[in-house]
């Protein structure tokens, strides 16, 4: 089963929805600028995805927050360039984003993807890229908005979760749904079991919803 296939089984949209598979001329290829603070295995498996050319984009470039961050090293072995801007370094949340939009604007990005970008974005970056820039956040939004989803959803005796993709607008977790998997939560799991199940589900989402916003 493809991601596509995949998709038709967990989104709501309908089948004339699924991208085709037909390749763009580099031209017309979206640009996907990452963000991401942390692991970076979405980072990765979009990368994958394009690499493998199921996702007909391009990733000019990730940006990292936390010099730390192992998504720099995914970022080296994928052949990827990394740019860390430190949010330490930066006076305000819009001076931060600031940076971020010229750092994308550079790479002639035109799609903004978070991909565990663990700080909140302003309309500095959100209104530079209008209705282009999405995010991944681990629940069945708008159940268990904002930090520690996993834990939130787990504490509350929920026997379903998931990931859903998003658009980002100011409100946090709050913008239009692009495409969402369910997880259901076990009498056996720990909150480690379960977001590992949750993290394959976000590696097959986010690369199809990438596919229907940007394609
Ligand atoms: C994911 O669970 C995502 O939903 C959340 O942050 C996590 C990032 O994981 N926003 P990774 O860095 O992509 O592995």
């Amino acid at each position: 089963m493809t991601i596509w296939d995949q998709h038709a089984l967990i989104s709501p949209v309908i089948d004339s929805e699924i991208p085709s598979s037909s390749s763009k001329t580099t031209n017309d290829r979206p640009r996907l600028g990452i963000m991401a603070s942390g692991s970076g295995s979405n980072f990765e498996a979009i990368v994958q995805a394009v690499q493998s050319g199921q996702l007909d984009a391009e990733v000019p470039i990730v940006i990292y927050n936390n010099p730390q961050a192992a998504v720099v090293d995914r970022a080296a072995r994928l052949g990827i360039p990394a740019v860390c801007l430190n949010h330490r370094d930066y006076a305000s949340r819009e001076a931060l984003d600031g940076a971020i939009v010229a750092v994308l604007r550079d790479h002639n990005v035109n799609w903004v993807i978070m991909a565990g970008w663990m700080r909140i974005v302003t309309p500095v970056l959100i209104n530079a890229f209008p209705e282009h820039v999405l995010n991944i956040h681990p629940s069945l939004l708008p159940s268990f908005k904002g930090g520690r989803a996993i834990e939130q959803a787990f504490q509350s005796g929920v026997k379903i979760t998931g990931c859903t993709v998003h658009y980002v607008v100011p409100e946090v977790d709050s913008g239009k749904i692009i495409m969402q998997a369910a997880v259901p939560i076990l009498e056996t799991d720990t909150l480690e079991t379960l977001q590992a199940r949750l993290q394959v589900q976000e590696h097959k989402i986010y690369p199809a919803a990438i596919a229907i916003a940007a394609g």
